[in-house]
Formats: C-alpha cells, structure tokens, sequence
C-alpha cells in the first residue's frame, strides 16, 4: 500500500501532520527500515516521500460480542446490545430466533469478556414465590454459583435457584443513604442479603426474612463472607415473623405482590418508622394504584402515611416500570 517515508527524527513531526491531514491509514501498524520509519497512508500527499510498502494490521479488540459473533445476516439486527452479569457469570435475554445460534452467541461472549466463564440465555419470566427463572446453558462452564459484587459487598449466589438482579444496585445504595445508624431494619424479601448486608453496615440491627431455603443458605454465607454481626437471618414465610419485628425502616423488595403484604409491613415499623415499597406499574400510572391501596390498609389499621418520595427504578417490560415509593406510617 502508500506509504510515507521519512527519517527517524522527523517521525513524530511527520504523524501529527499526517493526522491533522487525515490521511494516516488507520489498522496498520507503523513500520521501521533503518533510519527510517514509514506511515501507511491513505492517499498521495504533498511534501512528503511516497513510497509502495506492504504493513501488519494492528489487532484491535473487539468491545462487543456482537462485532465476533456469526450468526445469518437477517438475524443481526435482533442481536442483543446487553446482558447481565452476575459474577462470572453472563445472562442474556435472546429473541425465539436467536436461540438455535445460542452457542455461537454464548461462544462469542466468552471470546470478547475474558473475565465471563459460564453463559445463559433466560428460559422463561420469573415465576413462583422465590422469584427465579429457568436458564439455558450456552457456553462456558455450566455452572450457576458465582460470587458478585455490589456497592463494596461481596454477594455468593446461585443464579438459578435464587432471585438476584445487579439492575438494582443504585437503589440500594439509594436505600443505604437513607438509613441512619442505630435504626433496626426489616428486609421482608431478602433473597441472598444485597440489601440486609449494605443497610447492615449503618443500622444497628437487620431482620432478613426469606422463605426459599436456597436463598437463606446464601444469605448466612454472605453474613460470614462480609463479617457482618448485626444480622439476624430468618428462613420464613414473613407473614409469620411480621408483628413479632418493630423496625425503623422496612424493606418490601417483592414488587410483584408487595400490595399482598401491605399490612404485614405496617403491623411491623415503629411509629414514624419508613417503608420502602416496591411494585410494577404500567407507563401511563405509575402510582397512584399503589398509592390508593397503602392508603386504604393504613386505614383499615388506624394509621395514617405521609408519600415521601416516589421515582422509577427501572424498565421491566415494555412500557412497564420497576417503581418504589418511600413512606412514613404514624
Ligand atoms: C424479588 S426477590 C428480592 C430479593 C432481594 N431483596 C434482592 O434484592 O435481591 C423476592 C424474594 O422474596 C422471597 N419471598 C417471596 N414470598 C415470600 C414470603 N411470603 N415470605 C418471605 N419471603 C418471600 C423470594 O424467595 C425472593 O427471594
């Protein structure tokens, strides 16, 4: 290909202003002969030596699977722009039609993130009371226990027989600047503990209910792993440990069916004490149907709420939203 010839110690002059021309040749790596050091170029240029010289291509890494993988031409376009990762561990959400190029895409993945050893595509929707999802294996290791870290917290999990999404890590750590020391905390949900084990490190003391037994184990581990001694780990349906807790603050990660355990949550705050409810909602309402519903147990309870913040957390589905809304109870 064109190239420019010039000496040593002109080299550097010589790139800038091949640069600022916009005539470098980008791709190749720059050549030595001698005295002398070649650029390859794009076209013929003014002032310089223009010789005929044969270049290496520079290997550039590649910052997305979707650049490596081969899949046909007509399926590209449904390739997905992101997945999680949990770990080493890499979900991704893939169309019917993509599924048959499974492999190829979990290969992919695994070429481009070295740190990713085991790829799943989701099988399903989160479905039953623990909240977990079928996975299919793609590529790397097929194993489903990893450990992940979130906001300075080291998290051991299974991701297929426990609930955990990194998606909410900003609202936790949101959660956490909330919290003051010496409030007592009631996790309802608590899954493997990403909440219980933050807030844990202000409040005074944290309840963390959960009835899946797989998530309990991992919670008690995570406890140990982040030397956590203000935890009071409980494998339970929380309709048998609600009442039985007076908190400060109250977690009710379960948006789901969080307006089931309205009541459960308020019999077990403190007055004054705060809720941080979760539930889904469509775009066009995002809460006033939750609104109404806190309103009416609170009443049918003789309490009375203060609404102190209310925002989106994230997408869910299309066109629906993850939403919380923080309230008081007196
Ligand atoms: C959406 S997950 C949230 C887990 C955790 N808070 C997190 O952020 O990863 C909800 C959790 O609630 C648990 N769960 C569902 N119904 C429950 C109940 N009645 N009593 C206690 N735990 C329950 C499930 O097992 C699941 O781990």
């Amino acid at each position: 290909m064109l190239a420019v010839k010039v000496p040593k110690k002109e080299a550097e002059m010589a790139r800038r202003r091949l640069l600022e021309l916009g005539i470098l040749a980008k791709g190749y790596s720059i050549k030595r002969e001698g005295d002398f050091v070649l650029f390859p170029v794009t076209g013929p240029v003014n002032g310089f030596e223009l010789v005929e010289a044969e270049f290496e291509r520079t290997e550039r890494r590649p910052h997305s699977y979707r650049e490596v993988v081969e899949v046909p031409a007509e399926l590209r376009q449904l390739l997905p722009s992101s997945f999680d990762i949990i770990g080493d561990i890499a979900i991704i959400e893939l169309p019917e039609e993509l599924m048959p190029h499974g492999r190829a895409i979990g290969g992919a993945i695994l070429k481009v993130h070295r740190h990713i050893k085991a790829v799943f595509a989701k099988g399903g929707k989160v479905e039953g009371e623990y909240r977990v999802r079928e996975l299919i294996h793609l590529a790397g290791e097929n194993r489903t226990e990893t450990v992940h870290r979130e906001n300075g917290i080291r998290l051991k999990l299974d991701v297929a027989r426990v609930y955990y999404t990194p998606r909410l890590a900003t609202e936790r750590m949101r959660v956490f600047e909330k919290t003051q020391p010496g409030e007592i905390v009631f996790d309802m949900f608590a899954g493997v503990g990403p909440y219980s084990i933050l807030l844990a490190r202000k409040a005074d003391l944290v309840f963390a209910v959960d009835l899946n037994p797989w998530a309990v184990k991992y919670l008690e581990e995570n406890i140990r792993l982040n030397k956590a001694t203000n935890i009071v780990p409980v494998l339970s349906d929380v309709r048998e440990v609600a009442g039985k807790i007076k908190a400060d603050r109250v977690i009710m990660n379960l948006p789901k069916f969080a307006d089931r355990f309205l009541k459960e949550a308020m019999l077990s705050v403190k007055p004054g004490g705060i809720i941080h409810y979760y539930g889904f909602s469509p775009e066009e309402d995002l809460f006033s149907e939750h609104e109404a519903k806190i309103k009416a147990t609170a009443r049918e309870l003789g309490f009375r709420v203060e609404f102190l913040d209310r925002r989106k957390v994230r997408p869910y589905a299309p066109r629906q939203f993850n939403i919380a809304i923080d309230f008081r109870v007196e």
